[in-house]
């Protein structure tokens, strides 16, 4: 039997290889790793930096009989990671916390084979620091929870190619999942672009939100063509 996992998780777990070795960063209660090792990883490491998610990491780990299975520690964000770990997934945090914890510890990220990150805000700044510093976005997909609506971005660190900066469209909704016609996407971008009209007209005519809004018409009506 596998323990709960929230369909944001389990939807990023689903993209996940048993080959890789995985680190956890920010865990809290510990899900995404009880879970993997459920269903058979081998090489996990979970941390948090503050005391009390990382007990209640530590307590679910021991509920789950998983302590000899989940390697954990009290720790900043990438620091002291192990070796061995070649995937780091930092998910459910703001933007500038996901390039505060890749900016503080840029050697051992850029070494990572990949590094998964879900920010739940600032995407815009996460995809624009994550191109200046040669972070390549590979891959990206879409999760929707408590009608919420998340990016997972998929990264790796390339040394000697140059990134070709990405428009504004993509660096705000992700150049791959706009390639892709992610479906989640779309209805994130149509719940925008709805939620807009009900704005009354002085907060519509900002100038940042009607940039906003005629990037999502272009992206909406490009979409099927
Ligand atoms: C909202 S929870 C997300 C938990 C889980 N990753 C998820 O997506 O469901 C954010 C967690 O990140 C941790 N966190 C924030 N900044 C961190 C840092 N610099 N290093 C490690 N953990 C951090 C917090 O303590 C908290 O437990």
């Amino acid at each position: 039997m596998t323990n709960k996992i929230s369909p944001r998780l389990l939807a990023i777990a689903e993209k996940l290889n048993k080959d890789m070795n995985i680190a956890d960063i920010g865990s809290d209660h510990g899900d995404l790793p009880i879970y993997l090792s459920d269903i058979g990883f081998t090489r996990i490491y979970a941390s948090d930096n503050k005391k009390g998610p990382y007990s209640h990491l530590v307590n679910n780990i021991k509920k789950a009989n998983k302590e000899d299975l989940i390697e954990t520690k009290l720790t900043d964000g990438l620091k002291d990671l192990p070796d061995d770990i070649d995937t780091a997934l930092i998910l459910g945090m703001g933007g500038y916390t996901i390039d505060h914890i890749i900016r503080s510890e840029i050697d051992i990220a850029k070494r990572l084979k990949l590094l998964i990150v879900s920010p739940q805000s600032e995407q815009y700044e996460l995809r624009n620091f994550l191109t200046k510093n040669n972070f390549e976005i590979v891959d990206e997909f879409y999760v929707e929870e408590h009608k919420k609506f998340y990016p997972v971005i998929f990264t790796k660190h390339v040394k000697d190619e140059v990134i070709k900066p990405y428009d504004l469209a993509s660096l705000m909704y992700g150049p791959k999942a706009i390639e892709k016609k992610d479906p989640i996407l779309l209805k994130y971008l149509t719940n925008e672009f709805e939620r807009y009209q009900t704005l009354p007209l002085i907060i519509q005519k900002k100038p940042e939100n009607l940039v906003k809004i005629k990037l999502i018409e272009e992206l909406l009506t490009n979409w099927y063509k």
